[in-house]
């Protein structure tokens, strides 16, 4: 038995998976205190959902250990089941059977019975505000419903720990802050929740702490305050509709400009104010076809590509049109 640590609900220490030749998660350690809601944010194929499923007691670790509640992942798996709730990546309620009954099927695995069970079942059901869908048959579901079902599944025993494995991928915004707000309001139950996503408005929105996952390794950790504040200034990202033309773009930029690299397609130009930067930025590429033109301030995207050189997903841009017309503008 291990001493617990009054403060620490979840503490891993060296984790690692492979999958034959490959090490999908490579020695992760990281803490989670009690009550808090901590984020892996990271790519695809990051090692998010492995080491989720560690901690979940889902998958076994290759090499490591980590302990839920106090309870080894490795040689404990029972009492660390009895203490979490788990939202995998893939949803898992039943489309044939009402809310209400994949809710309480799920109380009674974890024991409990008749009357008991229903309470239980309906709680959870109330909890995430779907009372009034919980009859119905999970088919008719919405998206933003079957998540939601999903989180209420797993919250039916009164976890202490719960897993959500990208509890709003696919959803629409207002459904994602739904979500988000019912996330909220597990935290302040008491329940600690550790979380993964490759949005990074969700890390941002919800976490008190995130770790910043890639090909295996934490890449940085801490609030997203503390995150951001290690990229300073704004980025204008360029994008030109001739890619051979790249390499003529950056010498152009570096005339004037100190730090301007490629990364992932764009030409990235970092500018301590980007509303100073603009006019001499489009001055300088107005003898280039711009597909694309866009202003990023500090956020978690960006700490993620100062640290690993890529992104974390595609982004909305603003269009060439708009581009164009700034451009006429500042030759007229
Ligand atoms: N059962 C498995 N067998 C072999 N390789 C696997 C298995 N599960 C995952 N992988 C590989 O391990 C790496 C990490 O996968 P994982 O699913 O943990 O990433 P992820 O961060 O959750 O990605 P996503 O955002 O796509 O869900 C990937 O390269 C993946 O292809
Ligand atoms: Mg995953």
């Amino acid at each position: 038995m291990v001493t617990l640590l009054s403060e620490v609900s979840i503490d891993v220490r060296g984790l690692t998976k492979r999958y034959g030749s490959l090490l999908a998660v490579d020695h992760v350690s990281f803490k989670v205190y009690r009550g808090e809601i901590y984020s892996l944010l990271g790519p695809n194929g990051a090692g998010k959902t492995t080491t989720i499923s560690m901690l979940a007691t889902l998958r076994m670790p290759t090499e490591g250990d980590a302990f839920v509640e106090g309870y080894s992942v490795v040689r404990e798996r029972t009492k660390v089941r009895k203490v979490i709730g788990v939202v995998p990546q893939d949803l898992t309620a039943d489309d044939e059977l009402t809310g209400f009954d994949n809710v309480l099927l799920m109380a009674r695995l974890h024991g409990y019975r008749g009357k008991e069970a229903e309470e239980r079942a309906w709680d959870a059901i109330k909890f995430m505000e779907l009372e009034d869908a919980a009859k119905r048959r999970v088919m008719y579901y919405s998206g933003g419903m079957r998540r939601r079902l999903e989180i209420a599944m797993s919250i039916a025993h009164d976890p202490k720990v719960l897993f959500l494995d990208e509890p709003t991928v696919g959803l629409d915004v207002q459904s994602r802050r739904h979500i988000w707000d019912l996330v909220r309001a597990l935290k302040k139950e008491g329940v600690t929740i550790i979380l993964t996503t490759h949005y990074m408005e969700e890390a941002e929105e919800l976490s008190d702490r995130v770790a910043i996952i890639d090909h295996g390794h934490i890449v940085a950790e801490g609030t997203p305050e503390d995150l951001k504040a290690k990229v300073k200034g704004d980025r204008v990202y360029v994008k030109l509709k001739n890619g051979a033309e790249v390499a003529k773009a950056l010498e152009v930029l570096s005339r004037e400009f100190n730090d301007v690299k490629e990364m992932d397609g764009y030409v990235v130009i970092k500018v301590e104010s980007s509303a100073e930067a603009m006019p001499q930025i489009i001055k300088l590429l107005s003898n280039f076809d711009v597909a694309e033109l866009r202003v990023v301030r500090p956020n978690l995207e960006e700490v993620f590509l100062e640290l690993t050189g890529h992104g974390l997903r595609e982004e909305e841009s603003f269009d060439a049109f708009k581009f164009r017309r700034l451009m006429r503008a500042v030759r007229s």
